[in-house]
């Protein structure tokens, strides 16, 4: 591990997209590509901070010198991420899939006379919010992030409120922005003193200047 201000510190971060199948072939994706919780990883490691990387089926290889455990399904994502607790901070930049399948197909749907198949869907469980309403072993911070493609800074203080986490980084991924798996990033960090907006640069810098912050937050290691 490395020396600096975050040794000693325990922080899981959520990364990629989730996979939720349909049936044994198909499943429902998103665009997430991984980059910037990969970013944030890689980050926050540098500082020196245990790193437990949590991560779906992303398009960017993970970071080196971490603990890197995977994931397709939200609901092992929830799994993983609890059996990782307690730590000192948990960063959620996985895009979660926000449903899965009622019911999973244990066989290939077929196309058939019927036309095609209706999908019932059922709503996975939130990581970011339970984490951050932990009764018992609350992680002292909590991060989340809100893509959101209108009324950014107004949605993100409304989701900080309605999870409960104490930051939530808010970026615009309408596809104009080519945010959403490019290489750069724009944010708005919105916390308990207001709202506060970051120039647009590379994923990595933004996954710096978050480190140092959480640094100076969760203080010097022993
Ligand atoms: O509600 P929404 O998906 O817009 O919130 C985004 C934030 O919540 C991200 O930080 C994401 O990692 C987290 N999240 C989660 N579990 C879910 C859905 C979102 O941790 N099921």
């Amino acid at each position: 591990l490395a020396d600096g201000p975050l040794r000693g510190r325990r922080i899981v971060v959520t990364s990629g997209p989730t996979h939720e199948p349909i049936d044994p072939v198909r499943y429902i994706a998103n665009r997430s590509s991984g980059a910037q919780g990969t970013a944030i990883a890689t980050a926050l490691a540098g500082l020196g901070a245990e790193v437990v990387f949590v991560t779906g089926p992303a398009t960017v290889p993970p970071p080196a010198g971490v603990e890197v455990i995977r994931v397709e399904t939200a609901r092992e994502m929830h799994a993983a991420v609890r059996a990782a607790l307690p730590a000192d901070a948990a960063i959620c930049a996985a895009a979660v899939a926000d449903w899965r399948m009622a019911a999973e197909s244990g066989s290939k749907i077929k196309k058939g006379a019927d036309g095609p198949p209706t999908l019932h869907f059922a709503e996975n469980p939130d990581i970011l919010a339970e984490v951050s309403q932990l009764a018992e072993g609350r992680p002292r911070l909590v991060v989340g992030f809100a893509a959101e493609t209108d009324n950014v800074i107004r949605h993100a203080t409304e989701k900080r409120a309605r999870k409960g986490c104490d930051w939530i980084l808010a970026n615009d991924v309408s596809p104009a922005t080519g945010i959403m798996g490019g290489p750069e990033n724009a944010v708005t960090l919105i916390s308990a003193d207001g709202a506060e907006t970051w120039p647009r640069v590379g994923k990595d810098m933004v996954a710096r200047k978050l480190a140092e912050r959480v640094a100076e937050t969760l203080g010097e290691g022993t």
